[in-house]
This record gives C-alpha cells, structure tokens and sequence, in this order.
C-alpha cells in the first residue's frame, strides 16, 4: 500500500522541539481510525493531548535512505465533536549531535537540516464512508515545553512555557528518503528500578543509585515550587573516592534539566536516553530527598528474552545478568556500542563479535533483519561495509567490521532457520565478499588481504593500550577473508545457487592456501613481510605497534576458522594453551575473544578454557564482576586493581561485545549447537562439558520449536544430566563416557 504522505516542516526556527497540530470537527465518531505517522527527527504523537502508542524515538533510526511510519489504532477513541491531532518532534537520530560524526558530500554533517513531520489518519464511519486526513499547510507549529533534545546531551524542560502558535506549517518539499512500514520492534519502556540507595559523596554530592545500569531516564515524582529547577546529571560509576563520576561521557552531557512548574508531577524526559546507574541531583527542590519517587526505566528494542541460566557460581550467574543487560542497553533500534557516551553507534564489529550470543539470549530475528537491510541500503556501491550502520561516520573499511555483513546473516539463519531473510541478505554477503576480493587485488595478491586500515584484535591485552593488540591485521583480515567467502558458499547452497556456492567455496579454499603459506612457517604463526622485507605494509601509519602473530587471537582464529591442516591443529593449541598457560591470563580483543574458549576447548582444553571462564585475574570476564560490574565492561580494565579507571577518551562500562562468552557456555559447556542441515534448531547437537568445579548448571532456550533445557550435576564423581527437547527436533545427544544417540520424539531425558 502506498500512503500519499505529505510531509510538512515549520517555516520558522521554533527555538525549542516544536509541536504540529491540527484540529478537525468530525460529525459522529469514526467506527475505525488508523493514523500513520512518521517524521525526519523522532516525535510522539497525540489523540486530544494523550500520547499514542508508548513508543519511544519513532520512527526509529535506519539508514538515512529510509525512513519509517508508525501506525497508530485510533479506533473507538476519536470522538464526535473537536478532536487535535498533534505531533511533537526533536531532533533525534536525523538531526541530532549522534549524526555530527562525519561530513557529507553537501558540506553539511548531520541526516536533513530541518524537521519535517508527515501524518495521515484514515477513518471508517458507519455508513461505510471513509475519509483521509492528512498533514498539511492547515496544520499549526506550536512552541512546547520541551526547549531543546539531544540524545547525547540530555533534555530542558521549562513546564511553565506556555505552548503558543509561532506559524502556520509549511508543505516540505525538499527531498526525502522512501518512506516504508516500520518493522523489527519499536523501543518502549520495558523494566523499572526502584531506586536502591541515596548517597552522599565525599565531594558532598547528592547521588541516587538504582543499583543496575540501563540504558533509558530516570522518572522522578515530584512537587516543587513554580520556578524552582530540578537538575540531574548521569553516571555509570562511581570513582575510587565514590565521587560522582562523568569522565568518560566524551562530549555527551547526559543531563536533564526541568524549570516546574508548582504542580505535583511525575517527570521524564522524551527524547533521550542515557546509560546510567547513578543519577546526581545537581539542583534538586525537595527536602529530605525521597528515594520513592526515582525510578529508573530502561528502554530497549521489543525483544523477548529466550534464554535463562543458572548454576551453582554466583560469579557466572551475574555475569549472565551483565550479559543480558549488556544487550538490553544497547539494542535499541540498532544495536549500538554503548548507550551513554557520545557515541551510541551501530558499529559492526561489536555486533559481529556479539551476533550469536544476541540470538541465544533474546528473540532477534526481526531486529537483526532490520538492521541489516539497513546495511544493504549502506553498503557502497564497491561492497564495502560502512564500520557503523546506519553510516554517519567516515572510519575505516575494516575486516572483522565489515564481515558483520556475513556473519551477522548466516548466525541469524542458524538461530532462526528462516531462508527468506537469509535471502535477503545474501546479496549483501555476496558484494561484500567481493569487496575483500577486489581490495586483495589491488594489493597484488588475490587470495590475502593485505594492506588497509583495520580496527585489529580492538582492545586486545596482550600489548598494553595499543589499541589494535599485536596481531597483524594482515592476519586478521585475510583469516575473515576465507571465512567470509566460506559463509556466503553455506549461504549459497542453503539457497540453492549451486555455482555459486561452489564459486566462493573454491575462493574460500584458495584464500585458505594463499594464508597457510603467508603466516605459516615451520608449523609457527609468523609475521608476513612483503618481498622487501617490510613487514609493516601500509596500513601501520596510524596505529604503530609492535607486531607479532604468536598472539592468542592470531591462534584461535587459525584453529576456529579451520585454516590449518588437521594434523597441524595439535601443533596449534598446544601453541595457545601455552600461550595462555605463561601468560596465565587472556589477551584477546574484540576479534580473539568470541573464538578463544572455542579453540581451546574444541582442541583438548577444555579444563584451560574453563580456567579462563572462572579467572578474577585481570584481564577476564570475571575481573570485572568481582569488581561490581552490573553490564559488561568495554575494556578488560576499565578499572583496575587499583581502582583507577583507563582512557576517559574511550573508557565504557556498558559494551557487549566481550560477552560474547555466553556463546561458549552455551555452545561448549552445555554443548548446544544448531546443524547446518537443521537450521532454526531443527537438528542439534548436545555434548556437553562439565567441569568439576560447577557441580550444578542448568540452561534452557526457547527455540522456534519449543524449551530446550540442559541441566547437569554432580553427584559424587559422577555428572547426572537431565535434557529437555522440544517438539520437531532431532537432537544427537552424546553424553561424555556414553556412545552418542540420535532421539526425535519430544520429551525429558535423563543421562
Ligand atoms: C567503539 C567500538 C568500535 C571501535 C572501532 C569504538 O569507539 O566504541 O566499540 O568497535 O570504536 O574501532
């Protein structure tokens, strides 16, 4: 169905997020009533002053080709008589500061230069008839309350402004992007938290602390005097000293600001959302503060959560808590990197690393499919991956980033089974990987990936604050190389494009060939130095780091991505597990961390692997909670032993993407993992891995089939397993010390 939308803006600057409106006379009261609704900037849209629909940030943010509608059921709610229609806008993810990050073609940096608002309400009265209203020159721009919105600086709110008529609208004629039905869930307010403690700080600040960060606001009940001012600042921490801390926001100035206004009220902002725990009361005009009246509200995408876990470790079951909130704060419309400092952005690595355990946790078809057309829609012309979706940043074409395009499509199809999404993704998979071919070329050897810029083994220990880690990103890119090639071959055959599959299959092997021979000396993972000997090719300019690919990201992904002979795997995990075992600790970035466990436990490390999960040593994923992280933390040491936090330029304590473990417990503790042939957890695989010092673990998943449930304990030296499998599933259950057994019929089992 095609909506003739008719977009309008306000001719004038209206100083403030302005509000559009209309009101019509309607004889007798429609007996159905849809609106559509969308906007350049995000809006809330209201029937007779009551907001519509309870979502938060409509139309939602997408690639600036695209944008959505809403639709909203007015039915049984417009009356006969006058009735106003109104929208309320700011300017979001179009025009907001979260747009700034790069300069367009036009000069200009952000999405449009104005907001613009386009609503049609379609009624059915009850001789049939039916009538469409639309937005148009007859609408008003009023003044609103809301004196200014920004995602990264928070809100002002002067509740005594008095809404008055600046103008009347103007049709909007300028170019706009297609307008489409909105999809793959809307953010909505989906958990409250009472506020825990009120503190106050040695620098004598008055703090509330919810106990848990989110991504959202905080609603405050409040009565003050007509004037007074209520001013709040947002912290995920605390510093050493339990002084309020804002050091690591960059330029986002997460505050919001309210003028009241006398009356009693229940305040929130509307346009904004900030990662916190702790909220500061900067001007506050109530005494002796309440903790009743704060409470935190966390807003994420519509996702409903697939996975429960629990075992006998305190430890491991808050860092499944993390996890979970970890992805909670950060899907929201897209999956960003962080919700708090000025970045909030849809970086592809971070969602490549964390893809698979996203889909364990949570139901993310919809939202991944979204977002990934919003990749294709990104995606240059050349193949090339912009390194955050939806693009407003200029950075690099960077391997592990890029290969979102790939992974990100074929972990989803596992998850799901749906081939119609796979499809629809694979022509993307495809250029991509032909992008890597092409930039391959160019550097003169067809089959590696040479040169260029990467983000490396991000965030990787092994070498103190070097950001990219030792890796080579030579490496990197040319092992993401063969494994991309090697996803779209699955894919292809998946969707019977039988040439094709055997087209990237045979790319897959030769890049597969060309990396044995480039970083494979002597059964030792060496450096590849071009024939001058240079080992630094041109891609080190930025970033100069020692570099060495005896690493354990350089190792994991050699054994993961299968680029090694069989009879060299052994050479290769005993390589890794004595890197690991000298080093007593990780060094894994965001590129080794997924694979690390994997590599290890698939190759006769199981016990190492779980040494690792359980480790509170810095660095490790336990570091952290025993260090009072509620999310999961973007650095191994955003604090350390010390207390002293790193970087403020790049220091968040809310980034999923290392937990990305949850994909090993899941896949290698309990065993669980889909088969190609069974997609969608058709067919499966149950092996599980206990270890003697979680003498209880239980999981269980919601699959499109029904609950899968593992559980295990241990009663003396022995494991006792009870597994759950659910209606149209052939599961192959092989239990340590039993031969394996294939059972289709649903139903408990017990081993
Ligand atoms: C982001 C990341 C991202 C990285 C790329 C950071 O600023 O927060 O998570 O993947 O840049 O290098």
């Amino acid at each position: 169905m095609r909506l003739p939308f008719c977009w309008i803006c306000s001719p004038v600057d209206p100083h403030c997020c302005p509000t559009f409106r209309k009101s019509w006379n309607f004889p007798e009261s429609p007996v159905k009533a849809t609106a559509f609704v969308t906007a350049i900037g995000v809006y809330d849209f209201f029937l007779n002053g009551e907001k519509q629909g309870n979502i938060f940030f409509a139309p939602g943010w997408t690639s600036e080709k695209r944008v959505f509608f809403h639709r909203y059921d007015l039915s049984g709610k417009i009356a006969k008589g006058k009735n106003v229609f109104s929208i309320t806008a700011a300017n979001g993810y179009a025009l907001g500061d979260i747009s700034s990050h790069h300069f367009r073609e036009n000069g200009k940096c952000h999405f449009a230069d104005h907001i613009s608002v386009a609503a049609l309400i379609r009624c059915t009265f009850s001789d049939g008839s039916e009538k469409l209203l639309s937005t148009d020159e007859n609408w008003e721009v009023f003044s609103s309350a809301i004196l200014s919105s920004d995602f990264y600086h928070g809100e002002l709110c002067d509740l005594n402004a008095v809404p008055h008529k600046l103008c009347n609208a103007e049709k909007d004629l300028s170019p706009k992007p297609k307008i489409t039905a909105a999809y793959g869930g809307c953010v909505r307010p989906r958990e409250r938290i009472p506020a825990q403690k009120l503190l106050i700080s040695p620098k004598g600040e008055k703090i509330i602390d919810f106990g848990q960060e989110i991504a959202g606001f905080a609603e405050i009940s409040v009565q003050g005097k007509k004037g007074d001012k209520l001013c709040l600042s947002h912290a995920e921490v605390l510093d050493k000293e339990g002084n309020f801390y804002t050091g690591n926001l960059q330029r986002a100035k997460a505050k919001t600001e309210y003028v009241l206004n006398g009356e009693n009220l229940i305040l929130h902002p509307h346009f904004t959302y900030q990662g916190f725990r702790y909220i500061r009361l900067d001007e506050f005009p109530q005494e002796p503060v309440c903790l009743d009246h704060f409470t935190a509200v966390a807003l994420y995408t519509d996702m409903k959560q697939a996975c429960r876990f629990s075992c006998n470790d305190k430890r491991l079951n808050r860092l499944f808590n993390n996890i979970l909130w970890g992805q909670k704060s950060n899907f929201m419309d897209i999956p960003t990197d962080c919700p708090q400092r000025s970045e909030r952005l849809g970086w592809t690595g971070d969602s490549q690393v964390f893809c698979r355990t996203a889909c364990i946790n949570f139901d993310v078809k919809n939202f991944y499919d979204r977002w990934l057309s919003d990749m294709a829609l990104d995606q240059s012309p050349d193949g090339a991956i912009p390194c955050v979706i939806p693009a407003v940043f200029n950075g690099n074409i960077s391997a592990g980033w890029g290969d979102a395009a790939t992974v990100c499509p074929w972990e989803v199809y596992l998850a799901y089974g749906d081939k119609k999404q796979l499809a629809r993704h694979y022509p993307m998979m495809k250029k991509w990987v032909e992008y890597i071919h092409a930039r391959a070329l160019n550097y003169g050897e067809e089959y590696l990936w040479l040169g260029d810029m990467h983000y490396g083994d991000w965030l990787a220990a092994d070498e103190k604050n070097e950001l990219l880690g030792s890796t080579q990103t030579d490496l990197i890119a040319s092992a993401f190389y063969a494994y991309s090639a090697r996803l779209c071959a699955k894919a292809a055959h998946v969707l019977g494009k039988d040439e094709e599959a055997v087209y990237f299959d045979t790319l897959s092997k030769r890049v597969r060939l060309a990396f044995r021979k480039a970083f494979i000396k002597d059964a030792k993972l060496c450096v590849y130095k071009k024939a001058d000997g240079d080992p630094s090719v041109p891609h080190n300019n930025v970033y100069s780091r020692p570099v060495t690919n005896d690493t354990q990201t350089a190792h994991a992904l050699v054994l993961y991505f299968n680029l090694c002979e069989e009879e060299e795997k052994s050479i290769f995990a005993g390589r890794l597990a004595q890197l690991v075992t000298e080093r007593g600790h990780l060094t894994t970035g965001f590129i080794g961390t997924p694979y690390l466990l994997f590599a290890l436990s698939q190759n006769g490390y199981t016990e190492l692997a779980y040494n690792l999960l359980l480790s509170e040593k810095n660095p490790s994923w336990l570091f952290a909670v025993t260090h009072g992280a509620t999310t999961v933390w973007e650095r191994w040491d955003s604090v350390n032993e010390n207390g002293d936090f790193q970087d403020p330029d790049m220091n968040s304590f809310n980034h999923y993407a290392y937990g990305s473990v949850f994909s090993w417990i899941f896949g290698a503790a309990f065993g669980i993992s889909v088969k190609e042939t069974g997609a969608g957890y058709r067919k499966i695989k149950i092996s599980p891995h206990p270890d003697d010092r979680l003498s209880q673990m239980r999981i269980s998943k919601r699959t499109p089939n029904g609950t899968l449930k593992v559980c295990w304990k241990k009663s003396g030296d022995r494991f006792d397993y009870e597994i759950t499998i659910p209606k149209n599933t052939e599961a192959e259950i092989c239990i340590p010390g039993q031969s394996s057994q294939i059972i289709r019929q649903a139903g408990n089992y017990r081993f």
